[in-house]
């Protein structure tokens, strides 16, 4: 059975603990094999400053420091089916930062159960912002984290936010944390929320119906094949765990 996380704890001491004593998902005991992977092989400013940063956001809300390492797990998957010939590890630590803003955001706003209010909803979107200033106050220049920092609430139909950016002027980054952010956010998010909120998660194949039916819209339609790739990997590794 799959209890809430701990709060408030470094990444450092969730990863000693073992997986019963945390009786964390799946998902996020490979998503942060991934991390210690990628961060024990570089002790780089760089990769130690993303983890400080992705820390940070930990202590402020434990639920969005995991969706953000689970959709760097996803969304650095679904690059590999792309093969976008992009660092895959780069790919990773963005999606950490990618909703870093929100350690600006109001706890009682993350946290709050059921519909956001107008003014709640418009300063949720500024967390986009705030990311983005938060990487130049700590001089964190990389182009992958603002990219995905940038576009993950983009549409493909100019229908996004904060540009409103149409198909290509969206970069690439931006179209495939779209697409990571949404999957995890119906699909695991609300699997933690759903205790607090009392509601139940979207399926897998819910979720990925919503992606699939909204490709050309809301999602860039050149990722339908590496979707695919992605939908039998993660059925493999965990829907088959799931029924064991
Ligand atoms: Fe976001
Ligand atoms: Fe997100």
């Amino acid at each position: 059975m799959v209890t809430k996380p701990p709060e408030h704890e470094k990444i450092s001491t969730v990863a000693t603990k073992t997986n019963a004593e945390l009786s964390l998902p799946l998902q996020i005991q490979l998503a942060i094999l991934e991390l210690e992977k990628i961060a024990g092989k570089s002790d780089s400013p760089h990769v130690v400053l993303v983890v400080e940063l992705w820390d940070i956001l930990y202590k402020h809300n434990t639920i969005k420091a995991w969706h953000s390492l689970l959709v760097a797990y996803y969304a650095k998957k679904i690059d590999e089916f792309y093969k976008s010939g992009l660092n895959t590890d780069d790919i990773f630590l963005a999606g950490l930062l990618h909703d870093i803003g929100q350690v600006k955001t109001p706890v009682t706003i993350l946290d709050k159960a059921g519909k956001l209010s107008i003014s709640e909803y418009l300063r949720v979107k500024t967390h986009v912002q705030d990311g983005k200033d938060m990487l130049k106050e700590k001089g964190l220049n990389n182009y992958t984290i603002e990219e995905a920092i940038g576009g993950h609430h983009e549409n493909w139909d100019g229908s996004g936010y904060p540009n409103k950016y149409k198909e290509e002027q969206t970069s690439y980054v931006g179209r495939l944390f779209k697409i990571a952010d949404q999957f995890e956010a119906m699909h695991n998010l609300a699997g933690y929320t759903s205790r607090k909120y009392q509601k139940e998660p979207f399926s897998l194949e819910e979720t990925l119906l919503y992606i699939k039916t909204n490709m050309g819209t809301h999602f860039d339609p050149g990722f339908t094949s590496a979707l695919a790739e992605f939908e039998n990997w993660y059925i493999n590794t965990f829907e088959s765990n799931h029924k064991a």
